[in-house]
């Protein structure tokens, strides 16, 4: 896929996603073969103002790559200049965030709360333009509600805004994450936009992701929830399109390895702080032995999960790893 300089070897992206993309999560689904990652959101605000948790964010480490940096806020001369930051952390491209539909994040006016108010949204893609020289890349939903539907707006924006690609995920603000996906819209974006467009919306299997593509004729497909305790969705995902047999997600001792990369990457990236590691992947490793025999057993034991050696005892338990 090519989103205007930057070429990533397979359409296959993980989604932004808050408290779950960070460092250690990208590695693993680039391991397992995520063409391209995107960080989790980066507040403008905070990280001009210098805050520490949203500079954190920009710690781009020299594996890490091809990586959109996606920013979030409602300033056009703020959200310029955290991506301009954005760019010179490391970042291949730079995303606008347009559909989130947090209350936290669309009270300030960001996110999908710029579906509501489109001049705004066009400023920030303007500014954000001329302060970056990597590819700009925008995500959305569908529109504030099914009855405000702006994916053609959205399709002439970035055509004159200079975006390099847009992301749909097929539902409005108003069903969060209700109810299914509606990937006709993305279908209907790909027809009106020039860009490459980037589907998104309950992809869960390798077949999933196949017959979005089949379907929308989309260049890309982002999966998000479905990668969370499974970043093998990705090494599937790529077999498929590539033609090979589906490898199966691996089980037992196979699995428990994984876990425990993903862990110590972790550990890495929290400067060697088990601790405030383990805190971090409780919710990681509920999803990793979703449906397991024993995962209610894990579940219980996650809250004194401290350090690796807990880790590893509870792993025991369940995969014999
Ligand atoms: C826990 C969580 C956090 C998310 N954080 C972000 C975010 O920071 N930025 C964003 O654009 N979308 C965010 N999303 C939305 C996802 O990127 C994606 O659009 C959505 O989950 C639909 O894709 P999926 O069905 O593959 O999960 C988040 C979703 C979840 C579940």
């Amino acid at each position: 896929m090519r989103i205007g300089g930057l070429v990533s070897d397979n359409p296959f992206v993980l989604a932004p996603m808050d408290g779950y993309t960070d460092a250690a999560m990208r590695r693993m689904c680039r391991r397992a073969g995520a063409g391209l990652c995107v960080t989790e959101m980066v507040p403008a605000q905070a990280l001009v103002r210098g805050a520490r948790g949203a500079r954190a964010l920009l710690r781009i480490s020299e594996e890490d790559h091809p990586l959109v940096v996606q920013v979030v806020g409602n300033d056009p001369d703020t959200m310029a200049e955290a991506a301009r930051m954005a760019e010179e952390a490391g970042a291949d491209a730079v995303d606008v965030n347009a559909g989130c539909p947090s209350r936290r994040v669309t009270n300030g006016g960001s996110g999908a709360a710029l579906l509501s108010d489109l001049p705004r949204l066009e400023r920030i893609l303007r500014a954000v333009r001329v302060a970056i020289r990597v590819p700009l890349t925008l995500k959305v939903r569908i529109g504030p509600t099914l009855d405000r539907v702006v994916l053609p707006d959205i399709a002439r924006m970035t055509a004159d805004c200079g975006v390099d690609a847009v992301t749909v995920h097929a539902r409005t603000r108003a069903q969060r994450f209700s109810g299914r996906a509606d990937w006709t819209w993305i279908a209907r974006l790909r027809e009106w936009a020039t860009t490459p467009v980037i589907g998104n919306g309950d992809v869960a299997s390798a077949g999933d992701a196949l017959r979005m593509m089949r379907e929308t004729g989309c260049e890309g497909v982002m999966a998000g929830r479905a990668a969370i305790g499974s970043p093998w969705l990705f090494a599937q995902m790529l077999a498929a399109w590539e033609g090979r047999p589906v490898p199966e997600a691996p089980r037992g001792p196979d699995r428990a390895a994984r876990v425990l990369e993903h862990f110590d990457a972790l550990v890495s990236a929290s400067d060697g702080d088990e601790r405030r590691a383990a805190r971090v992947f409780r919710k990681h490793l509920a999803r990793y032995v979703r449906g397991l025999p024993g995962a209610l057993r894990v579940r219980r034991g996650l809250s004194s999960l401290n350090d690796r050696a807990g880790l590893v005892a509870l792993l025991h338990e369940v995969l014999d790893g």
